[in-house]
């Protein structure tokens, strides 16, 4: 059985992963109303990426017959001020995320719950990526605030669609 003290934490990280789920929804359809539509399809994506991870994280707490709550979200933020400011948004975003996913690793370490520390692992793994990718994109994006259509050109070129299956990601819940 997994640490009592992790069970909560990850309870709790699941709600985290919804509420990115639903914020990177709220952008995606912020640049989608824009007419921005590269960009929109990086944030729908991002956003069932969210859903991925508390999907894996609800499958971990099954698998480990430990007790799963799966808990309401804050609404996410709807309105922004330019095109800059959604992607400013997501950066702090990840960087608060791996700041939780962090917690949750030295949560499982200090209850000696060694297999939540590795089943945390790939997390912090993934963090890694999500923020160097929002970095990227906050540095075009601030580079071609003036320029949308430079933008979208940048997304379609380096950003063209879904990421590769990933085979030593955890399962999911519901995937089979
Ligand atoms: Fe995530
Ligand atoms: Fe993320």
């Amino acid at each position: 059985m997994p640490a009592d003290t992790f069970v909560a934490k990850l309870n709790e990280q699941i709600g985290n992963e919804f509420a990115a789920h639903q914020q990177y929804v709220a952008i995606a359809v912020h640049y989608d109303a824009e007419t921005l539509p590269q960009l929109a399809r990086f944030f729908y994506r991002q956003a069932l990426e969210e859903r991925d991870h508390a999907m894996m994280m609800v499958q971990y707490l099954i698998d480990a017959d430990a007790d799963v709550a799966i808990p309401g979200v804050q609404a996410p933020q709807t309105g922004f001020a330019d095109i800059v400011a959604p992607v400013a948004l997501a950066l702090a975003q990840e960087r608060r995320v791996t700041d939780q996913i962090n917690a949750l690793a030295a949560t499982a370490r200090e209850a000696a719950d060694y297999t939540s520390e590795q089943f945390m692992q790939w997390f912090i793994k993934e963090q890694v990526e999500e923020i160097a990718t929002m970095s990227d994109l906050l540095r075009v994006v601030e580079r071609s605030r003036d320029d949308p259509m430079e933008i979208e050109n940048y997304m379609a070129r380096e950003h063209p669609g879904d990421a590769a299956d990933d085979p030593t990601a955890p399962h999911l819940a519901g995937a089979g």
